[in-house]
């Protein structure tokens, strides 16, 4: 989403966009790759969007004829950007589309500088680079007055993969693809929030400190050791994407909630299978999926699905009309010491087209 795009100067050396980019939460998580700078995935992954007004990032990127560096700041830090071959990539990336559409824009020769922040815990299993690379790279794209394709997915991708998720409102898959070059690694839209818009998510904020071991990392270890990890990419996820996909279109939350719990499980028992172990979620974060087997069985039908990405933090995902029942059932289960905070999502997500103010 565009939130301000405009010269700061009469003499229009100087041009700055502003915009904000949304986590996804991974339906079918993304776990390995097949190629590590291009960031190619060894499986495809599904995830669901979150609106703009929820966990975002924000991005203002500067472009001057005046700037003698690129720079950046992610939170108020600055980070060596020069140095950082994943950011480097990004801007290179968009910078090379805009040369192909034959952009004009001046600001393309221009260094930039930029300022970054999120509203939420930084890598805390959160999704943070999702979002983050998600926005710089669509911001980037404004700046040269690109528009959203899914050629600028496989941007977005080469700065954190789930990232390229979050260019796209509602459900998006991103798709592994078989090129060498990754150009057929792509996001593309499922479904659009409207589609199934009395889906919302509960995030259950265990623990907002740095995880200990990076989703990077994670799945470089998982990829040479894991001796599960080829049986789920071969056999399990293509099996698994193709019914959720048909979960969503006929907004089955039954068997939506059984694939994403299900897929959960798999990616934290590949983690434990990884040598040394991954170990992202903790004691309060199986208490959590037991209380919601528990909680599903004494309302009769699945009401709730929790899903863990690289941390101990839950995302559930439930029907805006069970959301109340549900979070008065968590308040009564939890002490508040044991989760900081249960702040509730709605999913409803936007597509940053939509948005863009003209
Ligand atoms: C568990 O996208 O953060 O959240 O591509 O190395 O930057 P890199 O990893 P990243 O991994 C996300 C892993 C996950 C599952 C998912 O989002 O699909």
């Amino acid at each position: 989403m565009v939130l301000k795009r405009s010269f700061l100067n009469k003499e229009k050396t100087m041009l700055s966009v502003t915009c904000k980019a949304p986590v996804n939460i991974a339906i079918i998580k993304y776990w390995g790759k097949r190629h590590e700078e291009l960031i190619l995935p060894i499986n495809d992954s599904i995830s669901m969007t979150l609106g703009t007004n929820e966990l975002c990032a924000k991005t203002t990127i500067t472009a001057s004829e005046k700037f003698q560096h690129n720079r950046m700041w992610l939170n108020d830090e600055e980070l060596l950007f020069e140095e950082d071959s994943r950011l480097m990539r990004c801007l290179k990336g968009v910078q090379r589309l805009a040369h192909i559409n034959g952009s004009q824009e001046a600001s393309l020769c221009w260094k930039v500088h930029i300022a970054s922040r999120n509203n939420f815990p930084t890598a805390a299993g959160l999704a943070s680079s999702a979002a983050g690379y998600a926005c710089l790279v669509y911001s980037l794209a404004r700046l040269y007055g690109i528009p959203l394709t899914e050629e600028l997915t496989t941007i977005a991708r080469q700065g954190s993969g789930s990232a390229c998720r979050s260019l796209f409102g509602g459900f998006v898959q991103w798709h592994r693809g078989v090129l060498d070059d990754g150009s057929d690694s792509v996001a593309e839209p499922v479904a659009s929030a409207q589609h199934w818009p009395n889906m919302h998510v509960l995030i259950l904020v265990v623990n907002d400190e740095r995880k200990k071991t990076s989703s990077t990392t994670g799945m470089q270890r998982s990829v040479t050791t894991s001796q599960l990890i080829q049986h789920r990419v071969d056999k399990l996820v293509p099996e698994r994407i193709a019914n959720l996909k048909k979960a969503i279109k006929a907004r089955d939350f039954q068997s939506f909630a059984e694939i994403t719990m299900k897929d959960s499980n798999q990616f934290h028992a590949i983690a434990l299978d990884t040598y040394p172990p991954c170990v992202y979620m903790n004691d309060v974060s199986h208490a959590i999926v037991n209380f919601v087997h528990t909680y599903n069985k004494t309302t009769g039908t699945v009401h709730a699905a929790y899903t863990f990405d690289a941390g101990p933090n839950a995302c559930i995902y439930v029907l805006k009309e069970n959301v109340a029942k549900l979070l008065a059932a968590i308040q009564k289960v939890f002490p508040t010491d044991s989760i900081d905070t249960v702040e509730y999502l709605r999913g409803l997500a936007v597509s940053p087209e939509s948005n863009i103010e003209k």
